[in-house]
């Protein structure tokens, strides 16, 4: 049985709505786990309360109601500000790296260090920051006295990353660690957080939008929904819609995540009456509806 480094359940969180003085449901109910030596990605359409749900885990915002459980302690809401003694076991990866642009890529990474270990020898620190950057294979000596505004994408993600992992965390928090990247930078990111997840045996919980991401990296996927007019859904705010390893979730026939997947699903769903089918079919055996397919190729203009 893996160790779980996070278990979250039944959270909810709402924000007033000014104008009707009500509370707007955001996360209802939410329940999840991520275990040690693993990836779990959170997937969700824009709005769904992905960011929302990462300030919750990060100590950022207290949630309504439910139970968190971070590295083993409890930081359920009456003992939220417990998770201020989590942080230092936790690193976290920002989109943008959220690196300091005034200091060197040496001084970024030494700083968290720093922050929880004033007294540390300059000496030691410095051998620290050296192993954190050889860690996302960044070479020390051409790397550390650089800014970061002079750093590309690719490498003040990988600095980002040196710093998430500065303090030997058991767990890190990523957010869209592969957005703004060309494909091959993006890929080499995501095969750099997957091996370190895999070496150090650490959790990682990654937010992400980008489905070949979510897979080449995943152990385990978690949808998130939130109820979408179309669907003429009842529910209130957003709900764990599906859970499982990267097979499950491409196998599954729950119509949302087959409709969120695309053609990253082994399944097709009729747009008309929202059945899930076998993959390409042609016509549809709830409905007899034809499967609309888009042009590949449009004529020529004439
Ligand atoms: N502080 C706040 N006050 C009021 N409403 C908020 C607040 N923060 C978030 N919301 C609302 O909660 C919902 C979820 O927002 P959130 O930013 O968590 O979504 P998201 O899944 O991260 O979206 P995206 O993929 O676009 O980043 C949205 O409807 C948003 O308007
Ligand atoms: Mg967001």
């Amino acid at each position: 049985m893996k160790k779980s480094a996070l278990v979250l359940t039944d959270v909810e969180k709402g924000y007033l709505n000014k104008y009707t003085q009500k509370k707007d449901t955001v996360l209802n109910k939410v329940s999840l786990t991520a275990s040690l030596g693993e990836v779990t990605v959170l997937m969700g359409q824009s709005g769904c309360g992905k960011s929302t749900l990462f300030r919750i885990l990060i100590g950022e915002e207290m949630p309504d109601a439910g139970h968190i459980e971070i590295l083993a302690e409890n930081v359920s809401p009456p003992h939220y500000r417990n998770i201020e003694m989590v942080k230092k076991r936790f690193g976290l990866l920002f989109q943008n790296g959220a690196l300091f642009n005034s200091m060197t890529v040496g001084d970024n990474i030494a700083f968290p260090i720093l922050e929880h270990q004033p007294q540390l020898h300059a000496g030691i620190v410095d051998i620290m920051v050296d192993t954190k950057l050889r860690q996302v294979e960044l070479e020390p000596e051409n790397y550390k006295y650089k800014m970061p505004s002079t750093l590309s994408g690719g490498e003040r993600k990988r600095v980002g990353l040196a710093r998430a992992l500065a303090l030997d965390p058991q767990l890190i928090f990523c957010d869209e660690p592969s957005a703004g990247l060309d494909p091959i930078v993006s890929r080499t990111i995501d095969k750099l957080i997957k091996d370190l997840v895999t070496v150090l045996g650490i959790a990682a919980v990654v937010v992400t939008h980008e489905l070949d991401s979510a897979f080449s990296i995943a152990d385990r996927m978690v949808l998130l929904k939130r109820a979408v007019p179309e669907h003429e859904d009842a529910w209130d705010g957003t709900v764990v819609y599906d859970d499982g390893t990267p097979e499950d979730i491409k196998n599954s026939c729950k119509p949302y995540t087959v409709e969120f997947l695309g053609e990253f699903s082994q399944n097709s769903l009729c747009l008309s009456c929202r059945t899930v089918q076998k993959k390409n079919f042609s016509v549809c055996e709830k409905c007899g509806k034809v499967r609309h397919i888009f042009p590949l190729f449009l004529p020529p203009v004439k």
